[in-house]
């Protein structure tokens, strides 16, 4: 369900290229838990935007559900993604002008209408009985109100996971999504994640540091000089 062929992507840097992925192969299955590990700047942040289309490789095509996504405008893109993908990013975007709870009600807006664009009385209720239990499932019932700027690193990464959950997508993009909490909040993000993949068959790429997480994979891929070099299967038991 998603393919990477030839993937490259070179961002200039002091006027010399940098290469950061070079010719990356890779397929993920529906359903499957693919964590990406590797060091510091070895692209692992570059490889999830290029993989759920939010930057455009040098050189190279993602394929997801059969979709090039090169094959499309941004705007197709953009549609294309939202009823699909969701993202976790390691910096949480939070609209700092939007509670908690508008947070999490933006990508329920972006597909809520009715077939004529408008939205719908009983529309706008559902999104937002859907995006208050969301925060409940993430523990932050009691913070809907709150804006970003009120709430700690943990809660916006919650906030941040509730959003990303919004749209049921079937493919869920998370990068660093437990790197920025206390062991007890990274737990239960990463039960949830897990969760999410298990039971609703979210197709999940996480990027994490955590060992234990990613041992829990269904493979790790590794970066490491902008090629995949590790592909280590689950460890038994
Ligand atoms: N927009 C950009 N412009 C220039 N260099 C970038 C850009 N984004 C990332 N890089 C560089 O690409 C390399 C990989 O970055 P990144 O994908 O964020 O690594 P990781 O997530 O593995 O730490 C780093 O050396 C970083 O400085
Ligand atoms: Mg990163």
């Amino acid at each position: 369900m998603i393919e990477a062929h030839g993937l490259t992507r070179t961002f200039s840097s002091g006027g010399r290229p940098l290469e950061v992925l070079r010719s990356v192969e890779l397929e993920i299955s529906a359903g499957e838990f693919v964590a990406v590990a590797g060091p510091s700047g070895s692209g692992k942040t570059t490889l999830l935007g290029l993989l759920a289309g939010l930057d455009r490789p040098t050189a190279g095509r993602v394929i997801i559900d059969g979709q090039d996504l090169d094959a499309l405008t941004e705007d197709e893109r953009a549609r294309f993604r939202v009823n699909r993908i969701g993202f976790v990013f390691q910096t949480f975007h939070l609209l700092p002008a939007l509670t908690a709870l508008e947070n999490v009600l933006v990508p329920l807006e972006l597909t809520g209408r009715a077939a004529d664009g408008r939205r719908t009385d009983s529309g706008q209720r559902a999104a937002s009985k859907r995006a208050s239990a969301l925060l409940d499932r993430v523990g932050l019932g009691d913070r809907a109100h709150h804006y970003p700027v009120q709430l700690s690193g943990g809660e916006r990464q919650r906030v941040s996971l509730a959003r990303a959950f919004a749209n049921r997508p079937r493919i869920l993009f998370a990068d660093e999504p437990t790197g920025n909490l206390d062991r007890e909040t990274g737990a239960r993000v990463a039960a949830l994640l897990e969760r999410l993949n298990r039971d609703a068959g979210t197709t999940l790429v996480l990027v994490t540091h955590d060992g234990e997480l990613a041992g829990r994979a269904d493979r790790i891929l590794r970066l490491e000089g902008g090629r995949i070099v590790e592909k280590a299967p689950r460890a038994v038991g």
